[in-house]
């Protein structure tokens, strides 16, 4: 049986996962892959409405709804639908599933930035998702200056309920990020995300020709 690959972009906010994400799944296609672009927290029906509650919040609760383990929970809740009503099917038929965003946005975002410890969230990702992790993360790193200046363009000052934390919140997210990707530099390629479009699409296929020798 043919199994797919499993790549995941992690990185702060503005860093352009989205759009990588998109031009990764061209030429992946034009490699005769069956590709499926997909996001956390969301992928399936059900982890898009619990995505909603996370990003807008509840009316009449003043803000700040959640508080950080309930907030954990509810991203592992939306994790584990679309772990087992997306991507596991979609590898076991052997497409390859990119993903913007996945596991170490939890621990860099709920850990990192709000204390949980990573342990806790792995612990809930063992029993949510059975601790599938991907085959390759690419974590798109920015400089603050130019992830603030593509998020003013962005966002024009709407930003979500996460990503409208302060900048300390966003340096510790930025910190816990590189601490997640030094600790395991076989599953993690570093993408330097300042330059053009074209420069980050260009290094991300770098980082993905051991993951594609072989198979195409
Ligand atoms: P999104 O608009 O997709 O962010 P971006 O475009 O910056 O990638 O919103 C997702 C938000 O949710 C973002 O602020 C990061 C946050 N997040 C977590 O805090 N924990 C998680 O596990 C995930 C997947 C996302």
């Amino acid at each position: 049986m043919t199994t797919g690959r499993f790549i995941a972009l992690e990185g702060g906010e503005g860093a352009g996962k989205s759009t990588q994400a998109r031009l990764l799944a061209e030429a992946l296609r034009e490699r005769g892959l069956e590709v499926v672009v997909t996001r956390e927290p969301g992928g399936t029906p059900g982890a898009e409405a619990i995505r909603s509650l996370l990003l807008n919040g509840v009316a009449g609760d003043g803000g700040e709804n959640w508080n950080p383990r309930a907030e954990a929970l509810l991203f592992a809740a939306a994790r584990s639908d679309h772990v087992h009503r997306l991507i596991r099917p979609a590898m076991a038929r052997g497409a390859w599933v990119i993903c913007d965003r996945y596991l170490d946005s939890s621990r860099a975002y709920q850990g990192g930035g709000s204390g949980l410890s990573d342990a806790e969230i792995l612990d809930l990702h063992r029993i949510g998702s059975q601790g599938l992790l991907p085959d390759l993360t690419l974590l798109i790193e920015v400089s603050p200056e130019a992830a603030r200046e593509r998020l003013a363009r962005r966002d024009a000052g709407d930003s979500d309920r996460i990503g409208s934390r302060g900048s300390e919140y966003h340096d510790r997210v930025a910190a816990a990020f590189r601490v997640l990707a030094e600790g395991d530099p076989g599953r993690f390629a570093r993408v330097e995300g300042n330059g053009s479009l074209e420069e980050t699409h260009a290094l991300i296929l770098d980082a993905l020709t051991p993951l594609l020798r072989g198979r195409v």
